[in-house]
């Protein structure tokens, strides 16, 4: 019998050294392409480290400094602030008030880092209000599309004052991204940009980051976010949001959506990111704390693969820790 052989055709030839795999490797991972959300809690003393996001904190008003100190020489593109606030009620003031603790961590930060960083700021009422919905509520407890609106647009108007680059609109309301944009312009803030978490899921992997903003919500977010079952949806929500203005679209969670986001990355004229949340976190945190996958090429693998998909940039809670390894590797 003879020797079996694959003929001329050996794909194995160009993974055979590092340097042929280096050069043949088809996506990287750069820290600007890389944004960090954080945490930030109201009337705090001390930095509170999170129970199901191991490593990760909410931040005092001065940790949160340094952090975005750390996130800034680390080289990474921006970072994404987070509130929670001491007291919350039924139509989220907190998020509109001059004082509350989102509007003066963004002062904080960029009076901190300047434009090294992006400073981007999500904007949605579920941190803020009292019964942990995205919105305000009618009567009856469903969340009132227009009437949220209006609140928005205040809270994007707040955010911009304080000093924010860019507003993160997440709350999944019809009409969300149009309203803000001309909000923003009738102020005369047209230099703030609007992302749009255009196909945002109503998705189990956020489970961490309700204990990180300690929600109150009793229930789902299923009247407004989309239904996991759905791919072909995502493309109606962004073209809606890129038609009203956003300057930016996200797909949210990342890596049980990777087909939506490949979608999304091959039809929209807009930057695409993509938001590996909490859950995906505390996964690999969790698998690699037992010794069941390595964590730093877990983590980095994870990433890459949302990259690979499409996202131009990403979301995620490794951000400064996974640019300090591309920096060694360079
Ligand atoms: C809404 C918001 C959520 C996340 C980001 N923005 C929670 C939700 O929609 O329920 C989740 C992010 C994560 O899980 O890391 N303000």
């Amino acid at each position: 019998m003879t020797t079996p052989s694959p003929g001329r055709l050996r794909p194995r030839r160009l993974r055979r050294t590092p340097a042929l795999r280096r050069l043949t490797a088809q996506t990287r991972l750069h820290p600007a392409d890389l944004v960090l959300p954080v945490f930030v809690r109201e009337g705090l003393d001390e930095p509170h480290a999170l129970t199901s996001m191991p490593g990760v904190l909410q931040h005092t008003r001065d940790s949160l400094r340094r952090e975005a100190v750390r996130a800034a020489e680390a080289g990474i593109g921006g970072i994404m602030l987070f509130g929670v606030p001491a007291h919350r009620d039924a139509t989220g003031t907190g998020a509109t008030d001059p004082d509350g603790i989102l509007n003066v961590a963004i002062a904080d930060v960029v009076a901190e880092v300047g434009e090294a960083l992006v400073v981007q700021a999500d904007l949605c009422l579920d941190e803020f209000t009292d019964h942990g919905h995205c919105g305000v509520l009618t009567a009856d407890g469903t969340v009132d599309n227009d009437a949220t609106l209006e609140r928005y647009a205040a809270m994007a108007l707040a955010q911009a004052q304080a000093g924010a680059h860019l507003v993160g609109l997440s709350g999944m309301m019809d009409g969300q991204t149009g309203v803000v944009r001309d909000a923003l312009d009738a102020a005369g803030h047209h230099e703030v940009a609007v992302l749009a978490y255009a196909a945002k899921y109503a998705s189990a992997f956020y489970g961490p980051f309700r204990e990180a903003v300690e929600s109150q919500l009793d229930g789902d977010r299923r009247t407004y976010q989309m239904d996991p079952a759905n791919r072909r949806e995502a493309a109606r929500e962004v073209a809606i949001d890129v038609a009203e203005g956003a300057d930016v679209v996200m797909v949210k969670p990342a890596m049980s959506y990777l087909d939506v986001l490949a979608d999304v990355a091959a039809s929209t004229p807009v930057p695409v990111w993509a938001y590996q949340v909490s859950g995906e976190y505390a996964m690999i945190e969790a698998a690699s704390a037992r010794g069941w996958i390595g964590r730093r090429s877990a983590v980095t693998e994870s990433v890459l693969s949302i990259r690979r998909a499409g996202a131009d940039a990403i979301l995620t809670y490794w951000a400064t820790e996974l640019a300090g390894w591309l920096a060694e590797e360079r």
